[in-house]
């Protein structure tokens, strides 16, 4: 059993959680996660670990559907039956150079440890959040923290520049085409919906700069048995749980991936009592 510690309301139906889980925070890394099971029935939901200290991690997390929904429900002082992790491999880590950072909607929460890892390996990080609109812009202070510059955008323009993450980057990256005293990136980082990464990803192929993305898919049992998280990257099938969550954003198949999220659609607006589409 884990206790929560603390709620904050970061955004709309955004919500942080610090949930007391020692072993777990002692051997957190930046890009691991968790799977959470609210109680003896519910269903292993994968959450990134975005923060830690001793004795707890910090989940941030986006109300979609039932389970989240149930967890956002409980209180500090109420606890989850079980939280297995850390999950996943970490996040390679080295001082490359410079480091492009990007997070898109509750991608924010899980980009942040990983920008901060980059940060204090001697990268010079930049940094690109962005959200639909500007009351889902979260930790902007903590990632301005942990960057050397940060770039905010808000598709509707209520916020930051006006569009999506992807055109700050081609932005950067003009700049330098452009100078004679400035280089691209050594390393591209990003974290969010399917359709961002591929845009980041595509941008990247074309000035061929190394792009590492963090994968999504659903996942059953989140420790490789299910194959429910099967991904295509190289040609070869891998597993987001055991293999990921990070892969070579130039090689991963995103269609596939894009697919595959929808893999369980009719099921889940059931659990939500919903009538499925
Ligand atoms: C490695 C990993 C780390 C993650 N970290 C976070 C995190 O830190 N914060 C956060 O808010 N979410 C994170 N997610 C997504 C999160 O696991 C899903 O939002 C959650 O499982 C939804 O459960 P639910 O029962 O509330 O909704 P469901 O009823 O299961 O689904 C509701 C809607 O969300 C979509 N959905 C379900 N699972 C996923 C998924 N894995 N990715 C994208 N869409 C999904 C469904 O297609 C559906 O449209 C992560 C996913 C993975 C694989
Ligand atoms: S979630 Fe089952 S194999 Fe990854």
């Amino acid at each position: 059993m884990h206790k929560i510690i603390e709620r904050i309301e970061l955004a709309k139906e955004i919500i942080q959680i610090k949930v007391e889980a020692p072993q777990i925070a002692q051997k957190a890394k930046p890009g691991q996660f968790v799977a959470v099971v609210l109680d003896e029935r519910g269903e292993r939901v994968p959450l990134t670990i975005a923060d830690w200290d001793k004795d707890s991690i910090t989940l941030i997390f986006q109300k979609v559907g039932f389970t989240t929904q149930k967890l956002a429900d409980l209180k500090p002082g109420d606890f989850i039956a079980h939280i297995l992790g850390p999950l996943g491999h970490p996040t390679k880590v080295d001082n490359f150079g410079t480091v492009v950072c990007i997070g898109g909607g509750v991608g924010i929460a899980e980009v942040y440890p990983v920008s901060r890892a980059f940060k204090e390996a001697g990268n010079r990080v930049l940094g690109i959040i962005g959200s639909r609109t500007k009351d889902l812009i979260i930790l902007e202070s903590r990632m301005k923290s942990v960057c050397d510059e940060l770039f905010v955008t808000t598709d509707d323009g209520t916020y930051g520049k006006k569009g999506l993450v992807v055109d700050v980057l081609r932005g950067l990256l003009d700049v330098v085409e452009k100078s004679t005293h400035t280089k691209y990136p050594e390393l591209v980082y990003a974290i969010g919906p399917v359709l961002m990464m591929k845009a980041v990803a595509d941008l990247t192929r074309e000035y061929k700069i190394r792009t590492i993305v963090s994968v999504n898919p659903i996942m059953v049992d989140a420790t490789g048995m299910c194959g429910s998280c099967r991904c295509t990257v190289e040609g070869k099938t891998v597993f987001g749980c055991v293999d990921g969550p990070d892969f070579d954003a130039h090689t991963l198949d995103f269609d596939e991936l894009l697919k595959r999220t929808k893999l369980f659609k009719t099921q889940e607006q059931k659990a939500d009592g919903k009538k499925p589409s």
